[in-house]
Protein backbone atom coordinates (compact mmCIF):
# COMPACT_ATOMS: atom_id res chain seq x y z
CA UNK A 1 0.00 0.00 0.00
CA UNK A 2 1.03 3.45 -0.74
CA UNK A 3 2.38 5.32 2.31
CA UNK A 4 0.59 8.77 2.36
CA UNK A 5 3.42 11.63 2.16
CA UNK A 6 3.84 13.81 5.29
CA UNK A 7 2.75 17.50 4.47
CA UNK A 8 3.11 20.19 6.64
CA UNK A 9 -0.32 21.37 7.70
CA UNK A 10 1.05 24.72 8.49
CA UNK A 11 2.05 25.74 5.03
CA UNK A 12 -1.12 24.66 3.62
CA UNK A 13 -2.67 26.74 5.74
CA UNK A 14 -0.44 29.85 5.28
CA UNK A 15 -0.77 29.57 1.85
CA UNK A 16 -4.78 29.14 1.72
CA UNK A 17 -4.70 32.06 4.15
CA UNK A 18 -2.80 34.61 1.56
CA UNK A 19 -5.29 33.79 -1.17
CA UNK A 20 -8.64 33.67 0.79
CA UNK A 21 -8.35 34.92 4.09
CA UNK A 22 -10.95 37.50 5.52
CA UNK A 23 -9.49 40.85 5.15
CA UNK A 24 -10.92 41.97 8.43
CA UNK A 25 -10.32 45.65 9.97
CA UNK A 26 -8.03 44.42 13.14
CA UNK A 27 -6.15 41.88 11.36
CA UNK A 28 -3.73 45.42 9.94
CA UNK A 29 -2.81 45.91 13.41
CA UNK A 30 -0.69 44.23 16.26
CA UNK A 31 -1.66 47.18 18.98
CA UNK A 32 -2.61 45.00 21.75
CA UNK A 33 -5.42 47.61 22.84
CA UNK A 34 -6.88 47.17 19.85
CA UNK A 35 -6.96 43.44 19.23
CA UNK A 36 -8.03 43.14 23.04
CA UNK A 37 -11.14 45.44 22.40
CA UNK A 38 -11.84 43.16 19.61
CA UNK A 39 -11.25 39.51 21.14
CA UNK A 40 -13.30 40.64 23.82
CA UNK A 41 -16.14 41.67 21.87
CA UNK A 42 -16.29 39.01 19.48
CA UNK A 43 -16.75 37.03 22.66
CA UNK A 44 -20.39 35.42 21.27
CA UNK A 45 -21.02 38.07 18.54
CA UNK A 46 -21.11 37.32 14.83
CA UNK A 47 -18.12 38.96 12.57
CA UNK A 48 -19.98 41.69 10.93
CA UNK A 49 -22.04 42.72 14.00
CA UNK A 50 -18.70 43.06 15.95
CA UNK A 51 -17.07 44.59 13.54
CA UNK A 52 -19.12 47.72 13.76
CA UNK A 53 -18.83 47.41 17.37
CA UNK A 54 -15.37 47.24 17.76
CA UNK A 55 -15.31 50.51 14.89
CA UNK A 56 -17.46 52.72 17.11
CA UNK A 57 -15.85 51.35 20.23
CA UNK A 58 -12.49 51.98 18.76
CA UNK A 59 -13.37 55.73 17.45
CA UNK A 60 -15.37 56.57 21.11
CA UNK A 61 -11.94 55.25 23.21
CA UNK A 62 -8.63 55.44 20.93
CA UNK A 63 -6.29 54.28 23.69
CA UNK A 64 -6.07 52.44 26.97
CA UNK A 65 -6.04 55.98 28.50
CA UNK A 66 -9.23 57.22 27.39
CA UNK A 67 -10.98 54.34 28.33
CA UNK A 68 -9.30 54.33 32.00
CA UNK A 69 -10.84 57.46 32.32
CA UNK A 70 -14.21 56.35 31.14
CA UNK A 71 -17.22 55.46 33.70
CA UNK A 72 -19.54 52.30 33.25
CA UNK A 73 -21.92 55.47 32.07
CA UNK A 74 -19.58 56.68 28.92
CA UNK A 75 -19.74 52.59 28.03
CA UNK A 76 -22.67 51.60 28.26
CA UNK A 77 -23.79 53.48 24.91
CA UNK A 78 -21.18 52.01 22.92
CA UNK A 79 -21.85 48.54 24.15
CA UNK A 80 -25.75 48.29 24.49
CA UNK A 81 -27.09 45.73 21.97
CA UNK A 82 -24.08 43.51 22.51
CA UNK A 83 -25.39 41.70 25.48
CA UNK A 84 -23.22 40.21 28.21
CA UNK A 85 -22.61 43.25 30.02
CA UNK A 86 -20.34 41.94 32.12
CA UNK A 87 -17.63 41.81 29.32
CA UNK A 88 -17.70 45.76 29.44
CA UNK A 89 -17.42 46.16 32.90
CA UNK A 90 -14.45 44.15 32.82
CA UNK A 91 -12.80 45.98 30.09
CA UNK A 92 -13.21 49.12 32.44
CA UNK A 93 -11.48 47.73 35.21
CA UNK A 94 -8.74 46.14 33.19
CA UNK A 95 -8.08 49.45 31.42
CA UNK A 96 -7.70 51.03 35.23
CA UNK A 97 -5.58 48.62 36.02
CA UNK A 98 -3.13 48.73 33.34
CA UNK A 99 -2.67 52.27 33.60
CA UNK A 100 -2.06 52.38 37.08
CA UNK A 101 0.37 49.40 37.27
CA UNK A 102 1.57 49.14 34.17
CA UNK A 103 1.87 52.51 32.86
CA UNK A 104 -0.55 51.51 30.10
CA UNK A 105 1.33 49.06 28.70
CA UNK A 106 -0.46 45.53 27.94
CA UNK A 107 2.16 42.96 29.44
CA UNK A 108 3.34 40.08 27.36
CA UNK A 109 3.08 37.52 30.12
CA UNK A 110 0.23 34.74 29.85
CA UNK A 111 0.23 34.44 33.73
CA UNK A 112 0.19 38.40 34.00
CA UNK A 113 -2.34 38.15 30.93
CA UNK A 114 -4.59 35.76 33.07
CA UNK A 115 -4.95 38.23 36.33
CA UNK A 116 -6.74 40.70 34.24
CA UNK A 117 -10.57 40.93 34.59
CA UNK A 118 -12.15 39.34 32.24
CA UNK A 119 -9.04 38.15 30.14
CA UNK A 120 -9.35 34.09 30.03
CA UNK A 121 -6.89 31.38 28.26
CA UNK A 122 -8.13 32.27 24.69
CA UNK A 123 -7.98 36.15 24.62
CA UNK A 124 -4.33 35.22 26.10
CA UNK A 125 -2.98 33.58 23.57
CA UNK A 126 -5.02 36.08 20.86
CA UNK A 127 -3.16 38.85 22.33
CA UNK A 128 0.09 36.62 22.26
CA UNK A 129 -0.08 35.77 19.15
CA UNK A 130 -1.68 38.90 17.62
CA UNK A 131 -0.19 41.58 19.45
CA UNK A 132 3.61 40.07 20.92
CA UNK A 133 3.68 37.85 17.90
CA UNK A 134 4.55 34.61 20.05
CA UNK A 135 3.63 31.40 18.36
CA UNK A 136 0.67 30.52 20.35
CA UNK A 137 -2.22 29.29 19.04
CA UNK A 138 -5.59 30.86 20.20
CA UNK A 139 -7.67 27.88 20.57
CA UNK A 140 -11.32 28.83 19.94
CA UNK A 141 -14.37 26.67 19.08
CA UNK A 142 -12.82 27.36 15.42
CA UNK A 143 -9.60 25.68 16.23
CA UNK A 144 -10.75 23.25 18.20
CA UNK A 145 -13.01 21.59 15.68
CA UNK A 146 -10.52 22.21 12.90
CA UNK A 147 -7.83 20.51 14.50
CA UNK A 148 -9.31 17.50 15.95
CA UNK A 149 -10.96 16.47 12.55
CA UNK A 150 -7.61 17.42 11.06
CA UNK A 151 -5.28 15.05 13.39
CA UNK A 152 -8.21 13.16 14.39
CA UNK A 153 -7.90 12.86 17.87
CA UNK A 154 -10.53 14.30 20.47
CA UNK A 155 -10.61 17.96 21.89
CA UNK A 156 -8.21 17.18 24.64
CA UNK A 157 -5.30 16.22 22.24
CA UNK A 158 -5.55 19.54 20.42
CA UNK A 159 -3.79 21.74 22.79
CA UNK A 160 -0.52 19.97 22.41
CA UNK A 161 -0.36 18.96 18.49
CA UNK A 162 -1.25 22.83 17.96
CA UNK A 163 1.33 23.89 19.90
CA UNK A 164 3.95 21.22 18.13
CA UNK A 165 2.77 22.84 15.02
CA UNK A 166 3.19 26.78 16.19
CA UNK A 167 6.77 26.01 17.15
CA UNK A 168 7.62 24.53 13.55
CA UNK A 169 6.76 27.70 12.51
CA UNK A 170 7.77 30.66 15.21
CA UNK A 171 7.13 33.77 13.35
CA UNK A 172 3.19 32.56 11.31
CA UNK A 173 1.61 32.22 14.52
CA UNK A 174 -0.53 35.34 13.65
CA UNK A 175 -0.95 34.42 9.89
CA UNK A 176 -2.10 30.53 11.22
CA UNK A 177 -4.57 31.89 13.61
CA UNK A 178 -6.46 33.88 11.23
CA UNK A 179 -5.82 31.76 8.78
CA UNK A 180 -7.82 28.39 11.01
CA UNK A 181 -10.22 30.54 11.93
CA UNK A 182 -11.05 31.46 8.24
CA UNK A 183 -11.13 27.68 7.70
CA UNK A 184 -13.34 27.15 10.47
CA UNK A 185 -15.96 29.78 9.76
CA UNK A 186 -16.23 29.36 5.82
CA UNK A 187 -14.80 25.80 5.59
CA UNK A 188 -14.90 23.29 8.23
CA UNK A 189 -18.32 24.32 9.98
CA UNK A 190 -19.52 22.30 12.64
CA UNK A 191 -22.77 21.12 10.39
CA UNK A 192 -22.08 22.20 6.65
CA UNK A 193 -18.66 20.85 5.86
CA UNK A 194 -16.86 21.62 2.37
CA UNK A 195 -13.67 19.54 2.35
CA UNK A 196 -13.36 19.91 -1.37
CA UNK A 197 -12.50 24.05 -0.87
CA UNK A 198 -10.58 22.84 2.36
CA UNK A 199 -6.06 22.96 2.03
CA UNK A 200 -6.45 20.23 4.55
CA UNK A 201 -8.58 17.99 3.08
CA UNK A 202 -5.83 15.65 1.06
CA UNK A 203 -4.62 14.27 4.79
CA UNK A 204 -7.82 15.44 7.28
CA UNK A 205 -8.67 12.29 9.31
CA UNK A 206 -12.10 13.78 9.54
CA UNK A 207 -12.02 13.07 5.82
CA UNK A 208 -9.84 10.06 5.16
CA UNK A 209 -12.42 8.25 7.30
CA UNK A 210 -15.17 8.40 5.22
CA UNK A 211 -16.65 12.20 6.09
CA UNK A 212 -19.30 12.92 3.97
CA UNK A 213 -18.74 16.03 1.78
CA UNK A 214 -21.63 17.78 3.45
CA UNK A 215 -22.92 16.04 6.78
CA UNK A 216 -26.49 15.73 6.00
CA UNK A 217 -29.37 15.83 8.28
CA UNK A 218 -30.01 12.45 10.47
CA UNK A 219 -33.10 12.35 8.23
CA UNK A 220 -31.61 12.28 5.08
CA UNK A 221 -28.61 10.12 6.04
CA UNK A 222 -27.47 7.55 3.60
CA UNK A 223 -28.61 3.75 5.46
CA UNK A 224 -25.24 2.30 5.43
CA UNK A 225 -24.88 -1.34 6.10
CA UNK A 226 -23.21 -1.04 10.02
CA UNK A 227 -22.99 1.88 12.32
CA UNK A 228 -19.51 1.00 13.48
CA UNK A 229 -16.29 -0.21 11.62
CA UNK A 230 -13.64 -0.03 13.70
CA UNK A 231 -9.66 -0.94 12.42
CA UNK A 232 -8.16 -2.49 15.20
CA UNK A 233 -4.40 -2.44 15.69
CA UNK A 234 -3.07 -5.63 17.19
CA UNK A 235 0.70 -4.83 18.54
CA UNK A 236 2.56 -7.63 20.01
CA UNK A 237 6.11 -6.84 20.79
CA UNK A 238 8.95 -9.78 22.16
CA UNK A 239 6.60 -10.71 25.37
CA UNK A 240 4.29 -7.85 25.46
CA UNK A 241 0.68 -6.95 24.29
CA UNK A 242 0.34 -2.91 23.91
CA UNK A 243 -3.19 -1.73 24.44
CA UNK A 244 -5.12 1.40 23.79
CA UNK A 245 -4.65 4.53 26.80
CA UNK A 246 -8.34 4.91 26.75
CA UNK A 247 -9.68 4.19 29.81
CA UNK A 248 -12.92 1.58 29.05
CA UNK A 249 -14.30 -1.42 30.44
CA UNK A 250 -12.62 -3.81 28.83
CA UNK A 251 -8.87 -3.76 27.92
CA UNK A 252 -7.87 -3.10 23.91
CA UNK A 253 -5.31 -2.88 21.14
CA UNK A 254 -6.41 0.64 19.79
CA UNK A 255 -9.32 0.98 18.00
CA UNK A 256 -10.10 3.63 14.57
CA UNK A 257 -13.04 4.29 13.00
CA UNK A 258 -12.85 3.52 9.09
CA UNK A 259 -14.80 3.94 5.73
CA UNK A 260 -14.45 0.96 4.67
CA UNK A 261 -12.30 -2.56 4.71
CA UNK A 262 -9.50 -1.35 2.40
CA UNK A 263 -8.74 2.06 4.38
CA UNK A 264 -7.95 0.12 7.65
CA UNK A 265 -4.42 -0.08 7.01
CA UNK A 266 -4.28 3.51 6.23
CA UNK A 267 -6.08 4.50 9.30
CA UNK A 268 -3.99 2.63 11.86
CA UNK A 269 -0.74 3.60 10.15
CA UNK A 270 -1.61 7.67 10.40
CA UNK A 271 -3.09 7.23 14.10
CA UNK A 272 -0.96 5.23 15.68
CA UNK A 273 1.48 7.67 14.33
CA UNK A 274 -0.32 10.48 15.89
CA UNK A 275 -1.95 9.12 19.18
CA UNK A 276 1.54 7.12 19.99
CA UNK A 277 4.18 8.38 17.91
CA UNK A 278 5.10 5.10 16.76
CA UNK A 279 5.50 3.92 12.94
CA UNK A 280 3.82 0.65 12.01
CA UNK A 281 4.11 -1.73 9.60
CA UNK A 282 0.22 -2.86 9.57
CA UNK A 283 -0.72 -6.53 7.46
CA UNK A 284 -4.21 -6.69 5.83
CA UNK A 285 -6.67 -7.64 8.36
CA UNK A 286 -6.18 -11.28 8.97
CA UNK A 287 -10.24 -11.22 10.60
CA UNK A 288 -12.84 -9.05 10.58
CA UNK A 289 -15.56 -9.71 13.12
CA UNK A 290 -19.56 -8.39 12.98
CA UNK A 291 -21.76 -8.08 16.07
CA UNK A 292 -24.49 -5.88 17.51
CA UNK A 293 -23.95 -4.14 20.36
CA UNK A 294 -26.81 -2.32 22.01
CA UNK A 295 -29.11 -1.75 18.79
CA UNK A 296 -25.98 -1.09 16.69
CA UNK A 297 -24.22 -3.05 14.02
CA UNK A 298 -20.69 -2.92 14.29
CA UNK A 299 -18.11 -4.46 12.57
CA UNK A 300 -14.00 -4.67 13.74
CA UNK A 301 -10.79 -5.35 11.20
CA UNK A 302 -8.14 -6.87 13.55
CA UNK A 303 -4.81 -6.19 11.90
CA UNK A 304 -1.61 -7.13 12.96
CA UNK A 305 1.09 -4.44 13.38
CA UNK A 306 4.70 -4.07 13.88
CA UNK A 307 6.81 -1.25 15.61
CA UNK A 308 8.83 0.23 12.42
CA UNK A 309 9.90 3.40 14.76
CA UNK A 310 9.00 5.05 17.63
CA UNK A 311 9.71 3.12 21.56
CA UNK A 312 6.43 1.30 22.25
CA UNK A 313 7.56 1.81 25.82
CA UNK A 314 8.04 5.05 25.88
CA UNK A 315 4.27 5.61 24.52
CA UNK A 316 0.81 6.14 26.04
CA UNK A 317 -0.19 2.89 25.22
CA UNK A 318 -0.26 0.31 28.12
CA UNK A 319 1.86 -2.68 28.06
CA UNK A 320 0.68 -6.38 29.51
CA UNK A 321 2.81 -9.10 29.69
CA UNK A 322 1.09 -11.86 27.48
CA UNK A 323 1.05 -14.20 29.73
CA UNK A 324 -1.19 -12.05 32.14
CA UNK A 325 -3.78 -11.82 29.25
CA UNK A 326 -5.64 -14.81 30.48
CA UNK A 327 -6.60 -12.94 34.02
CA UNK A 328 -6.95 -9.28 32.55
CA UNK A 329 -10.70 -8.22 31.46
CA UNK A 330 -11.43 -8.23 27.93
CA UNK A 331 -14.22 -8.24 25.78
CA UNK A 332 -15.45 -11.97 24.51
CA UNK A 333 -14.62 -11.12 20.79
CA UNK A 334 -11.21 -9.64 22.15
CA UNK A 335 -10.89 -13.09 23.94
CA UNK A 336 -11.37 -15.28 20.78
CA UNK A 337 -8.96 -12.83 18.55
CA UNK A 338 -6.04 -13.02 21.23
CA UNK A 339 -6.51 -17.00 20.57
CA UNK A 340 -5.28 -16.55 17.44
CA UNK A 341 -2.58 -14.46 17.95
N1 LIG B 1 -13.19 36.01 16.30
C1 LIG B 1 -12.46 36.32 17.39
N2 LIG B 1 -11.27 36.77 17.05
C2 LIG B 1 -11.23 36.76 15.72
C3 LIG B 1 -10.26 37.08 14.79
N3 LIG B 1 -9.08 37.54 15.19
N4 LIG B 1 -10.53 36.91 13.48
C4 LIG B 1 -11.75 36.44 13.13
N5 LIG B 1 -12.70 36.13 13.94
C5 LIG B 1 -12.45 36.28 15.24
Amino acid sequence: MNQKKQIDPAKAILSWYRKHGRDLPWRHTSDPYHIWVLEIIMQQTQVSRGTEYYERFIAKFPDIFALAKATWRNVLPVWRGLGYYRRGQNMLKTAKVLVADYGGEFPSDRDELLRLPGVGPYTAAALQSFAFRKPVPALDTNLFRVLSRYYGVTKERVPELAEELYLAHPRSSAKLNHGLMDIGALICKSKKVLCEECPLSSHCHFRMIGAPLTTPSRSTRKKVECDIELAVGCLIHHDQYFLSSKKGRYSSFPAYPCATKSQTRQVLKESLKVDYKIEVAVRPPFVSIEGEYRGRSYRLHYCRCRVLKGDLNRSALRSIKRDRVKTSSWSEIDREILAQL
